[in-house]
């Protein structure tokens, strides 16, 4: 780590950035402490705070009427960024399906701890345990299905417990973890012969092209049991699994390493009687050894006449070796830890994080959404790294299929989490930071490319490079000095790649949503954005071309800030221009290649000008709902790429000047058009305010319309998915009154005079939200930043509110 102050106000000084946030205040009356952006967010420092736990709901999100109306959320039990995280489990978990829906009359088939980042993506390295009693161990789905103690459940961040009956008595399950390993106390009473199953391998399901599912794919995987020592100790279940659900998916170069990718595992058994494995549904009493598919393991207990039998179990995870799983537990949960310690542990690491809000406001429900949405925002990316023999970290790499020395993550969602969940972790995360960063430059070193999606390793989900965003706005704000040149030069080179090198067989792949058996997919289209006498991603060649093209210019204008800010000689090599010129204009050009200003809005409306896709001989396809993903041409045509430093001026211009892109907007928004189950809408609601401060209103009023449709306190609470915090990002950025609709943009100084109040004991600053009245009254007067009214523009700078201070919003109704 390295500060290099002299060499940051060189930069700032020649910087024309501006605009990050446009004002708006949502629901509560805030009070948020920000931690600052230069990692005083200490190790050691403890939780000052009381954790909020009554205010999150771990339900939220976590069903609905279908997999894209539903948050696909799961009431897991993990500490912030955890490796695995545990979960009760009512249903197998696959694309389009977590392991975990609700219901109100579920029954519980057994615990996971899953790698399954979001409802849209893949399982991978799944750990599992179930308990249950009788001669036969039940090792089928349905028939280790088991029913709830009505109102014995219990859901929280750190702890999960139920009381499940079995065919005689009963059995408590309490369920804690950290971030490699989960941990359980059962607790038999009246039952006959109580035993816990180890599911080892299942039967599970790849989601193919066309949404074909093929139910027939067996994982394999290992198991070995051995008895503790003459000293006594544990007895030990350890093995492997390959699952990969989205395998399919890999990028053909790495495929073949990455199909060696396991997860492993080690439980301890804190007591037992006799064991053996289980094939599918046959059982081996005494076998100490196995593998395969369908493949389990199960320890039998002597029930002691009428007594209970408590169990503890913790299961270490680990994607290196089940020496590893076994050496996580050691690390993570000495055995003299009982399960209050281990809920304890994780509890406190929450409070560290919800602490830093303290809101006053009579707005409970708002309030729970918002400390909810916390939760939910600092879940992804999840560490893969474990601790390496010298101290520091260690992971297994599926792109190289090998161990390297540093911090590694996975449950990169960067088409998704670049808006609004990558700002609020650079506030609100801020020791995460440089190792997220460097998680993904490792993927660029050991298989060529930043991450587009990483889930274990890249999977070509989604479109664009927007890692170009994470990258430069994490230097924009003040995280350069984490990094040394040597770090910066293979950022540069990762990210200019991007910017220049198209796909394999550019010009024949159309590189479809997850379409399987191609390399990575990146900028596909590339080649025809970088012709000169074109400049857009054709129709006729690729998928998504209208959304490619317009997040391929959004991502040249957010590399053209990195590379502002990067020292000189590190950008300076291509060609002898001047890159960061290159990029803007390049950038500024090829967005309105697809923009076409004779396009009408459908039916009655008065809009004019639409993006609209474009074939390889120039003409523009009379489909007007072709190449676009996730969203519509009306949604798009107010795109990221469009509204960044003085271009909305010229968006605003092609739909005729500020009343009639008002007009517009409102035409949007009252056709309903917007679509808050899907990002690309997310920033439109500040579309008013940034037009102009006449229009600041439409803002306020479209921002709390949509908080209230879209978010509640309730299983059903998120109209869409989660993505990795993404959705309730908005949420949280919208109740604070701002939103970084440009991310990456935004003058950062290493500003040696913060306005707030500095506390060492939570290590952080104090940044005040003042609002009061917000919960009846929807309208803004005037908002004013450490005095200063910012009526005539509502925006702000981040480095205008990072060291703390006051905002204060005049409500009205
Ligand atoms: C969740 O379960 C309910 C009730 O069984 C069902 O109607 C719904 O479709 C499921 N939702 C998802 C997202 O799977
Ligand atoms: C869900 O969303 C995906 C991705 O946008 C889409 O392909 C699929 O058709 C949708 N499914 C339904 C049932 O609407
Ligand atoms: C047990 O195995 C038999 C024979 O393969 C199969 O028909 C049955 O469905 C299995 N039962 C369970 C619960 O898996
Ligand atoms: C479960 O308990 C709740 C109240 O705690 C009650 O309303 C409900 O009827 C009970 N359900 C059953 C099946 O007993
Ligand atoms: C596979 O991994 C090995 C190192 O483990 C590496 O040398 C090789 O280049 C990798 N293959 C590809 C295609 O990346
Ligand atoms: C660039 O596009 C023009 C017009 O389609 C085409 O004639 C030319 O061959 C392209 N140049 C390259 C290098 O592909
Ligand atoms: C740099 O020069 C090379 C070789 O002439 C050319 O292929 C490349 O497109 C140029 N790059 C830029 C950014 O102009
Ligand atoms: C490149 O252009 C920008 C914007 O005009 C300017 O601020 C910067 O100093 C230039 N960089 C170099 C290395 O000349
Ligand atoms: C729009 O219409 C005008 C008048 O018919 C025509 O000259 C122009 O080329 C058209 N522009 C596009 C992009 O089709
Ligand atoms: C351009 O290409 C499209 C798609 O191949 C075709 O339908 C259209 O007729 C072509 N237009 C011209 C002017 O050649
Ligand atoms: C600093 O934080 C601690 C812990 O929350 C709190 O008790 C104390 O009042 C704070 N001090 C100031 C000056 O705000």
């Amino acid at each position: 780590m390295r500060t290099d102050l002299n060499r940051s106000e060189t930069m700032t000084s020649k910087g024309v950035r501006r605009l990050t946030h446009t004002h708006r205040r949502l629901s509560a009356l805030l009070l948020a402490t920000a931690s600052s952006l230069i990692f005083l967010s200490s190790t050691n420092a403890q939780p000052q705070f009381p954790l909020p736990s009554s205010f999150v709901n771990p339900l939220i999100g976590s069903t609905g009427p279908e997999p894209n109306l539903s948050g696909g959320t799961i009431p897991s039990v993990s500490p912030p960024f955890g490796s695995c995280r545990w979960v009760v489990q009512n249903q197998q978990n696959w694309v389009s399906q977590t392991p975990f829906n609700y219901s109100d009359n579920y029954q519980v088939h057994g615990f996971i701890g899953t790698r399954q980042p979001a409802i849209w993506m893949g399982e991978s390295a799944w750990v599992g345990v179930v308990p249950g009693s009788g001669d036969k161990i039940k090792t089928g789905w349905d028939e280790r299905g088991m029913n709830r103690v009505n109102g014995s459940e219990e859901f929280g961040v750190g702890f999960y417990g139920v009381e499940l009956e079995q065919e005689k008595g009963k059995v408590k399950v309490e369920m804690s973890a950290t971030s490699r390993v989960g941990h359980f106390r059962f607790t038999f009473t009246g039952t006959e012969q109580p035993y816990i199953f180890v599911p080892v391998t299942r039967r599970s399901a790849l989601f193919h092209d066309g949404d074909i599912f093929d139910h027939s794919y067996f994982p394999t995987g290992t198991v070995e049991l051995t008895e503790p020592g003459k000293g006594g100790g544990s007895l030990q279940v350890c093995g492997s699994n390959d699952e990969m659900q989205d395998q399919v998916l890999v990028p053909t170069s790495i495929a073949e390493n990455a199909s060696n990718f396991k997860g492993f595992f080690c439980a301890q058994f804190s007591v037992h009687s006799s064991y053996g494995i289980t094939l599918g549904n046959t059982t081996k009493e005494r076998v100490v050894s196995g593998s395969g598919r369908e493949l389990g393991a199960f320890i039998r207990f002597n029930a002691a006449s009428k007594a209970s039998t408590v169990v503890d179990v913790r299961i270490g995870t680990s994607l290196i070796s089940t020496d590893q799983a076994r050496k996580n537990i050691d690390n993570e949960i000495p055995e003299s830890d009982k399960v209050e310690a281990t809920r304890k542990k994780t509890e406190a690491k929450w409070a560290e994080k919800l602490g830093r809000f303290e809101i006053d406001t009579d707005d409970e429900e708002g309030k729970t959404v918002f400390l909810t949405g916390i939760v939910r925002a600092m879940q992804f990316p999840y560490e893969v790294h474990d601790p390496s023999p010298t101290g520091a970290s260690q992971y297994y790499s599926g792109y190289d299929n090998a161990v390297h020395e540093g911090d590694s993550y996975s449950g990169y969602s960067i088409w998704d989490t670049y808006r609004a969940a990558w700002p609020l972790q650079l506030l609100f995360a801020p020791e995460r930071i440089p190792g997220l960063i460097r998680s993904m430059l490792h993927d660029y070193q050991e298989g060529g490319w930043l991450p587009m999606w990483k889930n274990i390793v890249e999977t070509k989900t989604m479109v664009s490079t927007h890692a170009d965003s994470l990258l430069s706005e994490g230097i924009r704000k003040g995280f350069m000095s984490a990094f040394t040149d040597e770090d910066l030069k293979i950022m540069w080179q990762a990210v200019w790649k991007d910017a220049s090198v198209p796909p394999a067989n550019d010009g024949s792949t159309v590189y479809s949503d997850r379409q399987e058996g191609v390399d990575f997919e990146v900028r596909a289209g590339l080649t025809t954005y970088l012709n000169e006498s074109m400049g857009w991603v054709a129709d006729d060649v690729h998928s998504e071309s209208v959304s490619r093209t317009l997040d391929y210019a959004y991502d040249d204008h957010v590399l053209s800030i990195l590379s502002s800010l990067l020292p000189v000689q590190i950008t300076s090599i291509v060609n002898n221009t001047n890159v960061t010129e290159f990029l803007n204009a390049r950038a500024r050009r090829n967005i309105w290649t697809v923009w076409n200003d004779n396009a009408t809005a459908k039916g009655e409306g008065n809009g004019k000008g639409y993006v609209q896709a474009r074939f390889l001989n120039g003409s523009f396809n009379s489909d007007i709902t072709s190449g676009f993903t996730e969203g519509t041409r009306e949604v798009y045509s107010f795109s990221q790429g469009f509204v960044w430093g003085d271009l909305i001026h010229d968006l605003i211009e092609r739909r005729g000047g500020v009343s009639r892109f008002v007009d517009s907007l409102d035409e949007f928004f009252d056709g309903g058009e917007v679509d808050f189950t899907n990002e690309p809408s997310h920033h439109t609601p500040y579309l008013y305010a940034l037009a102009s401060p006449d229009h600041a209103r439409s803002t306020q009023k479209r921002v709390r319309e949509l908080a209230k449709a879209n978010f509640n306190n309730a299983p059903e609470g998120l109209s869409g998915n989660e993505d990795c915090g993404q959705t309730s990002s908005w949420y949280i950025f919208s109740a604070m009154g701002f939103y970084p609709v440009d991310p990456a943009s935004g003058e950062y100084v290493f500003d040696q005079d913060p306005h707030g109040t500095y506390n060492s004991t939570t290590d952080s600053y104090v940044l005040q939200i003042l609002a009061e009245g917000a919960e009846n009254k929807w309208f803004v007067d005037d908002v004013r930043v450490n005095g200063v009214s910012k009526r005539d523009t509502w925006r702000v700078k981040h480095e205008d509110i990072v060291w703390g201070g006051v905002i204060e919003f005049d409500m009205t109704d």
